[in-house]
This record gives C-alpha cells, structure tokens and sequence, in this order.
C-alpha cells in the first residue's frame, strides 16, 4: 500500500544502509568550502553569493550531479543581468528547477520557464543509441514513456521553497507543440538548462534557443555523451550549423568527474 501510493507520487521505498547515510551537516560543511574554492578563481561576475538554502537542494537532485549544478548556479550568476528569462527543458520531478529558482529568486526578477510533457520520455529515433543502460531496462527503446512525472510534483517544489507563482509557467506538453502554440514564452532567454535526454527534443531546443539569446546567453545541455547518443550528437550538429559561417557559440566539455554536459555560450 505504502509503496503502491510512493510509485503513484515518483518515488520509491529503499532500505537505506548506515554507510548510505549523509549528515547534511557535513554536506554544508564541504558546500561551503567547495564554494570557496570557487570564489577564489572566479571573475567578480561569477562570484557566487551565499544561499542558506543551497546545500539543501543539492543534496534533493537527481538526474544532475551536485558537481553540475555549480555549473548551472555559476552560469545563472554569470547572465542575472543580461536580457531574457531562465528556462528548463526537461524538467521531471522538478528538484534542478527548485535548485534554479532558488538562485534567482532574490538575485532577479526574471522568470522561470519549465518545459515538459510529463509523460515520459518520447519514442527515441535512430539517432538515439543506447550508451548507459542507467534502470537496466536492455534496450533504448524500452525507456519510451519512463520519467514520467505529474505536474503537480514541480508545483509543490515551487511552493516549498516559497517561489512566486507570478515568477513561474509551466509549459506542459511535448516541446515539439509548447513552441508552436504556447501563449507565455519568453521573448528572450539568458540562460537554459536543456535535459530532454533524446536527440530530437534537444536538437529543437537549441534551434528555438538560439533565436532568443542575447550575447553571452548560456546553454548547458545534460547527458552529452552519456545514456543515449542523441544528446551529443543535438550538440555536435547545432555547432557545426550556427559555427560555419561565424562562430556564434563557444563549447565548453567539462571533464567527465563534473558530469557529463555541455556548455554553450553565445560570443557573436
Ligand atoms: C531527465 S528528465 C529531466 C530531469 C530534470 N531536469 C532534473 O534535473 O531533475 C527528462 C524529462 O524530459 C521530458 N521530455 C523528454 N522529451 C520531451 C519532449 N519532446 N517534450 C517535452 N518533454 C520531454 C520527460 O518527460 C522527462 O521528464
């Protein structure tokens, strides 16, 4: 019955062993530091300020490594004050959406965009070839429909860390049909976090993207050469179409103990 209604909601009942315990104590404690470190490198536009509820929402994250959110929170800091909202294509459950609007909630007054059909993952394309066999399901076209979270999970998110609703719309629908029909895009994009998994969500994206971010607009595009190959290859033939003629975007590939991502910044 428990585990029937936690299945109901996206989420699972697991014993969990001593050795898996974290103190969230602790976790602050190397959150501070890390933070530091970064500080210490980091141009006065990149500084990151403190945020009390920070460490709390890395340690909720599930799909994005806390070493990859320090990226998404460094880039959101970088563009707080370029034109253009904040948008998340890929959204789920809605723990990486609480983790960025916390960053923007005092910082800025932009908006945040959240993109998802909430039904899953889509059919995958040949494009799509299995890499990570990450719920050990045998085969890439077995993962069709699985993620699916409700709309109403990333609500609850929004409220618990106080988020405006003024500040937030959720795009619910396949992102194929939300940029064609939707009423409340946004008319600019400074900053996005693309984590659609496939290789044709992705690939729209970036192109629906590119015509809304001004200059020095960042795009960090999860699970590059990681769990399907579309990911990388959305990435790699975006950049080769926009970079021909002019270099409109720089590409950073972090090393993989980060994460595996991608991140674009927009130079012409
Ligand atoms: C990996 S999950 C997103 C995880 C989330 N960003 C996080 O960090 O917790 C991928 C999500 O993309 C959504 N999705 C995939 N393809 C889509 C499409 N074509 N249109 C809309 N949503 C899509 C799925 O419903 C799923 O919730």
């Amino acid at each position: 019955m428990i585990k029937a209604t936690l299945a109901a909601l996206g989420y699972k009942l697991s014993h969990v062993s001593e050795l898996q315990q974290v103190s969230l104590g602790n976790f602050a404690n190397l959150v501070e530091a890390y933070e530091q470190r970064i500080n210490e490198s980091a141009t006065p536009a990149s500084q990151l300020p403190i945020n009390k509820l920070r460490p709390k929402l890395l340690a909720r994250l599930l799909g994005t490594s806390p070493s990859e959110a320090y990226f998404i929170i460094q880039a959101l800091h970088q563009c707080k004050d370029l034109n253009g909202d904040i948008c998340e294509f890929g959204v789920a459950q809605g723990e990486t959406s609480a983790l960025i609007a916390n960053e923007i909630a005092h910082t800025t007054k932009k908006k945040l965009h959240l993109f998802d059909s909430f039904e899953g993952l889509p059919k995958p394309t040949e494009k799509d070839q299995l890499i990570n066999d990450i719920y050990a399901l045998g085969s890439m076209d077995a993962y069709a429909g699985k993620m699916a979270c409700s709309e109403d999970m990333v609500r609850s998110r929004m409220q618990a860390i106080s988020f405006p609703l003024n500040r937030h719309v959720i795009h619910k629908g396949f992102i194929e049909l939300s940029i064609e029909n939707d009423k409340n895009l946004p008319d600019a994009v400074c900053f996005a976090y693309v984590d659609f998994d496939f290789y044709e969500p992705i690939k729209l994206a970036l192109q629906y993207l590119h015509k809304l971010m001004p200059l020095g607009a960042i795009i960090i595009v999860d699970d590059y050469n990681f769990f399907s190959t579309g990911a990388k290859t959305a990435v790699d033939e975006f950049l080769e179409e926009k970079n021909s003629i002019e270099a409109f975007y720089s590409l950073l590939i972090p090393d993989v103990r980060y994460g595996y991502f991608a991140v674009l910044t927009k130079i012409s």
